[in-house]
């Protein structure tokens, strides 16, 4: 039997587009599913002012022409940011947060931040102005396990941070350890209207471990950052996005590479989900009972940390009888761009009728 699921349409809070012919190719995949989207700044060079921004933004209107689709911008930190700048942001109803990448954290981070002390002024303007950090969670340190950054940064950098900078709004973005999940969940500020610290959960974090990466051959194209961790992580990552809690939200955190720079002796980080994303994270919900859940983690919880409405128009959802085909790779620029295989029987599919 055929069952659907009808949900409010879903946003993705964390989406990496790119520009020129990997914009075009990948932004209508986005566009057909989320009714909104927020966008990451690290481009080369990287959108670190309101005008940048944009203009970026323009690109991705014309990218997405026709289709029902709003696109959300970030503006990237840096020790240079000019309080005008953050100012700006925070008046630009267009702009949704500032993100921080540890200088060489990820992919495009070089302009990132060294010292947090040096950017101190700017996030003192953005917790006045009520303009969420947006933060890639993981020290740099080259001493620090890969496995043990995320945990690091929440010790070391996050939440000395959140008290001395109490009011400041925070989203740890891509979020991959139970760790991450306890210090969310241990938050609350309960004297205050608004949440203070929210964290997006990315698709292939609830259903990849590193054994994916790692057993029985290496597969880059489950290399992430922040890296998949072990199952148990895993594990306290699906209850968070089962939960229902409102702190926890849905960002694909989809970033394109060409198989090219994946498929190298130094691989890049960033796995292409987009067109997937809500096929494999129904199956996720499906396989624990709670499909029920999928709306709030994927259509509300992100809006209301955004102080943004509920999307009007909705997204269909089928369960197939029989596992859908693996989708081939598509093409950006005449290179080709592998997409998200879970390795696992999907069975539910977006309904081409409310693409
Ligand atoms: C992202 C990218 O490729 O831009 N890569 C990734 O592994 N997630 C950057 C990021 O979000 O870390
Ligand atoms: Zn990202």
């Amino acid at each position: 039997m055929t069952t659907t699921l009808t949900i409010r349409r879903p946003d993705d809070w964390h989406l990496h587009l790119r520009d020129g012919a990997m914009l075009a190719a990948v932004a209508p995949d986005t566009a057909r599913h989320f009714g909104r989207a927020m966008i990451m700044p690290n481009l080369v060079p990287p959108v670190t002012d309101v005008a940048a921004a944009s203009a970026y933004r323009q690109r991705i209107l014309a990218a997405t022409k026709g289709m029902d689709f709003m696109p959300y911008m970030t503006i990237y930190l840096t020790e240079d940011t000019q309080i005008e700048t953050i100012k700006a942001a925070a008046a630009d109803a267009m702009i949704l947060a500032v993100k921080l990448y540890p200088a060489g954290a990820t992919t495009n981070s070089a302009s990132g931040v060294r010292d947090i002390n040096k950017v101190m002024p700017q996030l003192e303007a953005m917790a006045e102005a009520g303009l969420p950090l947006a933060v890639h969670g993981e020290v740099t340190d080259a001493d620090v396990d890969i496995f043990d950054r995320e945990k690091q940064f929440i010790d070391k950098v996050l939440d000395p941070l959140r008290r001395r900078l109490p009011q400041l709004r925070i989203v740890m973005e891509h979020i991959t350890t139970s760790d991450a999940v306890d210090y969310v969940r241990a938050s609350r500020d309960q004297s205050s209207e608004e949440l203070t610290l929210g964290a997006t959960i990315t698709v292939h974090h609830l259903m990849i471990t590193r054994n994916h990466i790692l057993a029985g051959g290496i597969r880059p194209h489950y290399y992430c950052l922040p890296v998949a961790k072990r199952n148990t992580h895993r594990d306290a990552l699906i209850a968070a996005a089962l939960s229902g809690d409102s702190r926890f939200f849905m960002g694909t955190d989809s970033a394109p590479h060409p198989d090219s720079g994946k498929l190298s002796p130094c691989g890049c980080a960033g796995i292409y989900t987009a067109p997937v994303a809500m096929g494999c994270l129904a199956q996720v919900f499906d396989d624990a009972n709670s499909i029920d859940a999928l709306e709030r983690f994927v259509s509300i919880n992100g809006a209301g940390f955004y102080n943004l409405p509920i999307n009007s128009s909705t997204l269909t959802l089928i369960r197939h009888n029989a596992p859908i085909d693996i989708m081939p790779p598509i093409h950006a620029g005449g290179e080709a761009v592998t997409v998200f295989d879970p390795m696992r029987s999907i069975y539910w599919s977006v309904a081409p009728d409310t693409e």
